[in-house]
């Protein structure tokens, strides 16, 4: 595997295969592809049920990123703080169940970057409009961090941050494309990420956004 740096200037030769980022992190490129319009669809399916909504951080500020869940538990926001909920409290009821499709993506592509046995309880899933972004952060309320992330992306494409252990380390520029995917965990576990303000364009599949769902075993 070779080690990945911010020169993405010419992605087409590079459309699969993987990509080490830093010990423990693996960039999975296209690895979603084949399956795209069947995760979409069950997005979509999820969707219907539970609607994305723009949360509000304990801090007050509204998110640029919509979100919605599926899974046993989802990951939310509010002036009470960041967890994980049963219930969406949008709708009174429990979130979707999580469709096989992606259960079943999220455990082989943990697999393919070397953490088995992967069995996700939570998928929040991200939609970003242009000038939509999320800024540095870790994934810090699941239980257990020996769990690996699993993150998928659809849709227009992003500028992935990925930095260090320590909010002020220098973080890595990776363009995700549609269809791939990156998978942390180990070492890289709580590793600060983010995606840059999202720019214009437009997607066969996804119109003028980007689809990002991100699994997590949270309990
Ligand atoms: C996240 O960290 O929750 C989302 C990352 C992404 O959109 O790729
Ligand atoms: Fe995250």
């Amino acid at each position: 595997m070779q080690y990945l740096f911010d020169d993405f200037e010419d992605d087409t030769h590079r459309r699969t295969g993987s990509e080490a980022l830093c010990a423990d992190a693996v960039l999975l490129r296209g690895f979603a592809s084949a399956e795209d319009k069947a995760v979409l669809d069950a997005v979509k399916r999820v969707v219907a049920d539970a609607p994305f909504r723009r949360m509000t951080t304990p801090g007050g500020f509204r998110m640029s990123v919509a979100m919605t869940n599926c899974g046993p538990l989802g990951w939310v926001t509010d002036r009470r703080g960041y967890r994980y909920a049963a219930v969406d409290s949008d709708s009174g009821k429990p979130w979707p169940a999580m469709p096989q499709v992606l259960q079943s993506l999220a455990g082989r592509a943990a697999e393919a970057a070397g953490f088995a046995d992967f069995v996700p309880d939570a998928c929040l899933i991200n939609r970003y409009e242009p000038g939509a972004r999320m800024s540095l952060h870790q994934d810090k309320d699941e239980q257990d961090f020996g769990q690996p992330i699993v993150s998928v992306s659809l849709g227009l494409p992003a500028v992935f941050l990925f930095g260090g252990l320590r909010r002020e380390d220098k973080a890595l520029r990776v363009q995700l494309l549609h269809g791939d995917v990156v998978v942390w965990g180990g070492t890289a576990r709580l590793r600060y990420h983010g995606i840059a303000p999202l720019k214009n364009g437009s997607h066969p599949l996804t119109d003028d956004c980007r689809i990002n769902l991100t699994f997590r075993k949270a309990a």
